[in-house]
């Protein structure tokens, strides 16, 4: 099937058709990666939740499974994890391991209108293809806490317990389980700690080595934070970097310190996936490329909503403190095309260069290495006059994509953005890696040590790109323009 339609991501991750949300139950078995989501087959807004299904041999391109989970005598399927239970702990197996998933059902409080979130379990003993749910679900629940859902789970080496981590309202909650069936509440985190903007939702838990030193390890805590009508970012990701016992999370920051993951509005609710075997070692993650704000309201008939691309995740020292930088997995080599390598430039102010694009799928790799300029950048542009920019300020040290005019934005308010970050130059350079997709875009800066994930929704694919200089001179080094494939048809 070839998936044309307007608007439509074509080497992004999106469902046939209707409503998605966030990325579930990521796990690696057999071959395979699985990806749930958030799925409502009726309608292209938000509805009841069930667990759509896709596998990919890459997480680039993609098979599309009938749905996983369906809403249940326990309610909608919320999101949750899926692990391998590698020892069959759990005891639902019997010669082979298999895969269980940890997802939160939500229904109402018998006789009343008030929410009820609670844990359940579903197993599968044919690599995912079909699921049965625990007949003494749910294995987890609390009357007095309301938003309590989302539960991310994983096997906990050090002390041989399974881990939950739960988004309960204004922090997350660690419950830990011998067997994935009985949960030990071990601590909670966070009521003081980092944005507090709007609910906590989603968390995820996971170790990288400091500038890839096994020896020096770090637990990274990741939190995506609810929209709130008072801030105009919406939706958005937090992460903490600390250190975590198998029953507490501790804080390598201040409190106040908020680090956020994307400077983009569209990058929410991700988390990693389980079971990547160890020879590969990577952490990677994946979020829903979309924002609570407008979500139910970006221009798109069919289909509602995608995927960001997969992302490796590592952390690097500097001296503010370690941070998460990110990479786009070496697998999307499999779509690059065509390259085409410029000239060196020099641009002055008031002449900048253009290049067509020749191809509305491209990646852009650019250098830019500043002499004497105020602000420089590159433009994407059509001929209906829309265009996004991604411009660096020099006396700021500000990266800005601003996507105020790069297409249709009427359908909410808080579409139109200029998104920004801090973000110091290298040895007086910046570089940028850029995915254009039909309806985003992701920059990467200086490595991906800060990420834009944006969408944007142009009456007209974009045909060109300009290099700019402002008020003095940038130099850039050859440009490389690939032309990527699409992933569907
Ligand atoms: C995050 C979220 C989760 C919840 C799910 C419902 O986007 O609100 O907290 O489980 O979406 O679809």
């Amino acid at each position: 099937k070839i998936y044309n339609e307007k608007h439509r991501l074509q080497f992004h991750f999106s469902p046939e058709k209707k409503w998605m949300n966030d990325p579930n139950g990521m796990v690696f078995f057999k071959d395979e990666y699985h990806l749930f989501y958030q799925y409502h087959p009726f309608g292209t807004t938000w509805g009841p939740m069930h667990w759509g299904h896709a596998v990919s041999k890459d997480m680039i391109q993609w098979e599309h499974l009938p749905i996983a989970l369906y809403p249940d005598e326990h309610g909608e399927i919320f999101s949750g994890s899926a692990v391998v239970d590698w020892n069959n702990t759990s005891g639902f197996f019997d010669d082979e391991p298999g895969l269980v998933a940890i997802y939160t059902s939500a229904d109402n409080y018998p006789n009343s209108d008030r929410p009820r979130q609670r844990q359940c379990l579903a197993y599968s003993k044919d690599n995912g293809r079909t699921w049965r749910t625990y007949e003494r679900n749910p294995v987890l629940s609390d009357v007095n806490i309301t938003d309590y859902r989302d539960p991310k789970v994983f096997w906990h080496e050090e002390t041989s317990k399974w881990i939950m981590m739960l988004a309960t309202g204004q922090s997350i909650s660690i419950y830990t389980s011998p067997n994935l069936k009985e949960w030990e509440f071990a601590s909670e985190f966070g009521n003081n700690a980092g944005s507090h903007d709007g609910v906590w939702e989603c968390p995820d838990l996971f170790k990288l080595p400091v500038d890839g030193d096994d020896t020096n390890q770090k637990w990274i805590m990741l939190v995506s934070i609810g929209d709130n009508p008072k801030f105009k970012e919406g939706s958005r990701t937090q992460y903490f970097v600390g250190q975590f016992d198998g029953t507490t999370f501790l804080n390598d920051n201040p409190d106040e310190q908020v680090l956020w993951l994307d400077f983009g509005r569209d990058n929410y609710a991700g988390v990693s996936w389980s079971d990547i075997p160890a020879q590969d070692g990577r952490r990677i993650y994946i979020g829903w490329m979309s924002n609570w704000r407008y979500a139910n309201q970006v221009p798109t008939e069919e289909w509602r909503s995608a995927m960001t691309l997969p992302r490796e995740l590592s952390l690097t020292s500097s001296k503010e403190g370690n941070r998460i930088v990110q990479k786009i997995i070496s697998e999307i080599d499999s779509i690059r095309n065509h390259t085409e390598v410029t000239q060196e430039l020099t641009i002055e102010s008031d002449s900048p260069v253009t290049f067509n694009l020749t191809s509305p799928l491209m990646e852009v790799n650019v250098k830019f290495d500043n002499k004497d300029s105020n602000s420089f950048g590159l433009i994407f542009e059509n001929s209906k006059n829309e265009s996004i920019m991604i411009q660096y300020d020099t006396a700021s040290e500000k990266l800005m994509v601003d996507r105020t005019k790069a297409g249709v934005n009427s359908f909410s308010e808080s579409f139109a953005a200029l998104q920004e970050t801090d973000l110091k130059m290298e040895d007086g350079k910046i570089n940028l890696q850029i995915f254009m997709d039909t309806s985003s875009i992701e920059v990467l800066a200086n490595g991906g040590k800060a990420v834009c994930t944006s969408l944007l929704f142009p009456k007209h694919l974009y045909e060109r790109i300009i290099i700019f200089s402002n008020k003095g001179t940038t130099r850039v080094a050859p440009l490389k323009l690939t032309e990527l494939n699409s992933v569907w048809g």
